[in-house]
């Protein structure tokens, strides 16, 4: 394949050769347009903002889970919308501003410390560290709360009342939460002799204080960094194709139509086409964006001293053998995958037939139920080792037994309360919205909320009484639970361990709620689920979902790291992209690529630039 950019690499030249030879060599390179933005059309126009900042410990948790069957993956848009929850704006409610005009300190702060947010205290010559370092942190940790509260009750406020105002609020507050950032960055670099710091918590406080992300760009860099991601996701948003062979018939959409097109087709050259259309109509129009954002999001790496973005999304790990470490935890699973790749190719081949399906080739793309093949649970139909031995579905049970959103709830709490944690705090059932209202729009992607003053938590679920919502509420409270752990933590510390933390507890507890026996426990299973045929059927389809899950997932972000390492020549991107996957999925693309395509960019989190590491 990258014979192909082989190819391109000679076209390029002889262009150059060409342009060299004229008169007066120009290059004609496209003007960066700057007020494209086209989302305004596009409710949520929000969404559109997010960038990740993966240190920062007030992200909220959204929700990834896509339980086995459903469409509203990881790959939503809206899924990772907060995930990023970066530059997570956090708005400063106004301080009052005293009689003389002077602002008050901040409250609870020892006068004569600074202020990040007034640009008069901005630690003009003088530096507001006067040995007290433990003070400083103290009223940081005030501070900070406080943006952070405000911040997530303004996003809050939108995600559970989508309007002009509400979104208005929402944007701004996340703007004045970079400016705090901004302002904490530079206070923190203005600090001396941090070295001699000997405590390692104090030093680990004012380490990740000091890490902003795109924060640190100055305001102008800043914000063409945001319109770069805002044209690419609107690209994004906005793409749409028109049916295989109906061609007046236009105007299909990521969610629901190509999503479920790709999940149900079995027509070969139906998924050919809906996989080639989509990637025409993002990746490919976005890629020159790609890599005018991906060098930006490198300046703002080097500002927060790392050596480029790979660095810098690598540091809440806290480990300098990440990478090794990764590679080994692939090893391990591999010959796993092998084993299911080999059977599904298998029944693949009997499915389409020889012609269509090689005994020993990678397996193409566009046949595995997903638009990036990043799981196969939706062929699971065709693929299945028992047939007929289907592993429960306790969604008719539930309905019969009456459940409601808050019975599904309760249940989940009981869960937790058997393994020993708390029963919910009161504000939680008042404060979380458990099924979707009918007054006003709800983004509805399931999320769980930290309001970062120690007693509000609130999840978002527009709850339907299935099994996947059941197993989905189990995850969700699993990040409350986690929130409620940490909460005593300065608030630098609340969050996850490491950024993977608050998915594995979320997962671990989603998985094992999920299985039969479980389900049985409930009252929710009547019959015998001890047959061997109905295991191997759940556990295969599991094994579609979330083994597969993990080489696409590895390699998402394998291929951004050589980028941003610069490790990778320019020309190879979409050729590289197919060689990792080659590699490590043993897929292929169904038709012949080349470097006008931009394969990842028909996925939502390179457009984002949100981590898929998690
Ligand atoms: C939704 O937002 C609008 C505009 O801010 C506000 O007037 C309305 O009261 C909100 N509705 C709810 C239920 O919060
Ligand atoms: C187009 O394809 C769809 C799905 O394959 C099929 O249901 C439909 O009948 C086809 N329409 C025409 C005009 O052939």
């Amino acid at each position: 394949m990258c014979d192909v950019g082989a190819i391109r690499k000679v076209v390029i030249f002889l262009k150059i050769i060409q342009i060299l030879a004229e008169p007066n060599p120009q290059l004609n390179l496209p003007p960066y347009s700057s007020s494209t933005p086209s989302y305004d059309n596009i409710y949520p126009k929000s969404d559109v903002n997010r960038k990740y900042d993966p240190y920062d410990p007030n992200r909220k948790n959204q929700d990834p889970y896509d339980a086995n069957r459903d469409v509203y993956s990881r790959d939503n848009p809206y899924y990772n919308y907060n995930l990023g929850y970066p530059e997570e704006p956090g708005y400063s409610s106004p301080r009052p501003i005293n009689a003389d005009g002077s602002r008050n300190e901040f409250p609870g702060g020892s006068g004569g410390l600074f202020d990040p947010n007034n640009p008069d205290d901005r630690f003009k010559n003088r530096s507001p560290y006067r040995g007290d370092i433990r003070g400083l942190l103290q009223a940081l940790d005030l501070q900070a709360s406080q943006q952070c509260t405000a911040n997530v009750a303004a996003q809050w406020n939108f995600e559970t009342n989508v309007n002009e105002a509400t979104q208005l609020e929402a944007l701004n507050a996340q703007q004045a939460y970079s400016e705090f950032q901004h302002g904490l960055w530079e206070l923190i670099n203005r600090l001396e002799k941090l070295e001699n710091i000997q405590d390692p918590i104090i030093s680990r406080q004012l380490r990740y204080y000091s890490i902003v992300g795109p924060a640190a760009l100055p305001p102008d860099q800043l914000d063409r960094y945001n319109r770069l991601i805002n044209d690419m996701l609107s690209v994004y948003n906005s793409a749409t194709i028109c049916a295989h062979n109906e061609p007046f018939r236009c105007g299909l959409r990521l969610q629901p139509d190509l999503v479920s097109i790709m999940a149900s087709s079995r027509n070969w050259d139906e998924l050919q086409f809906v996989w080639t259309e989509w990637r025409r109509n993002t990746g490919q129009q976005i890629k020159d964006t790609y890599e005018q954002m991906v060098q930006i999001s490198n300046e703002a790496a080097r500002l927060n001293n790392f050596t480029n973005t790979a660095e810098y999304w690598n540091f809440p790990f806290e480990s300098s053998t990440l990478n090794d470490d990764l590679e080994d935890a692939w090893q391990e699973v591999k010959p796993l995958y092998e084993l299911l790749h080999a059977y599904v190719r298998r029944r693949l081949r009997d499915y389409y037939g020889p012609d269509k399906i090689s005994r020993q080739a990678p397996l193409p793309a566009h046949i595995l139920g997903n638009m990036w093949a990043q799981s196969w649970v939706n062929i699971f139909d065709i693929t299945q080792p028992y047939p007929g031995h289907n592993f429960l579905d306790v969604t008719p049970e539930m309905i019969k037994q009456g459940y409601s959103p808050i019975d599904i709830f309760r249940l989940a709490e009981d869960f937790f309360v058997s393994l020993n944690l708390s029963a919910l705090p009161t504000d939680f059932w008042s404060g979380s919205i458990l099924q979707e209202p009918l007054d006003r729009v709800v983004l509805c992607q399931p999320s769980a909320w930290d309001f970062c003053n120690r007693r509000d938590y609130r999840i978002k679920m527009c709850t339907q009484v299935n099994m996947k919502d059941l197993i989905t509420a189990h995850h969700e409270l699993a990040h409350i639970h986690y929130f409620i752990q940490y909460k005593n933590l300065p608030k630098v510390f609340r969050d996850g361990a490491n950024p993977a933390f608050h998915e594995a507890i979320g997962e671990a507890i989603g998985l094992s709620v999920g299985t039969p026996r479980h389900l049985q426990a409930l009252g929710l299973v009547q019959t015998s689920v001890e047959e061997t045929s109905v295991d191997i059927n759940y556990l295969y389809a599991m094994a579609l979902d979330k083994v597969v899950f993990l080489p696409y997932a590895y390699i998402m972000d394998k291929w951004r790291y050589d980028i941003f390492k610069r490790e990778r020549v320019k020309d190879q991107l979409n050729c590289n992209w197919w060689r990792l996957s080659e590699e490590y999925m043993g897929i292929k693309p169904p038709v012949l690529r080349s470097e006008i395509d931009f394969d990842p960019g028909s996925k939502y989190h390179i457009p984002a630039n949100i981590p898929y590491m998690r």
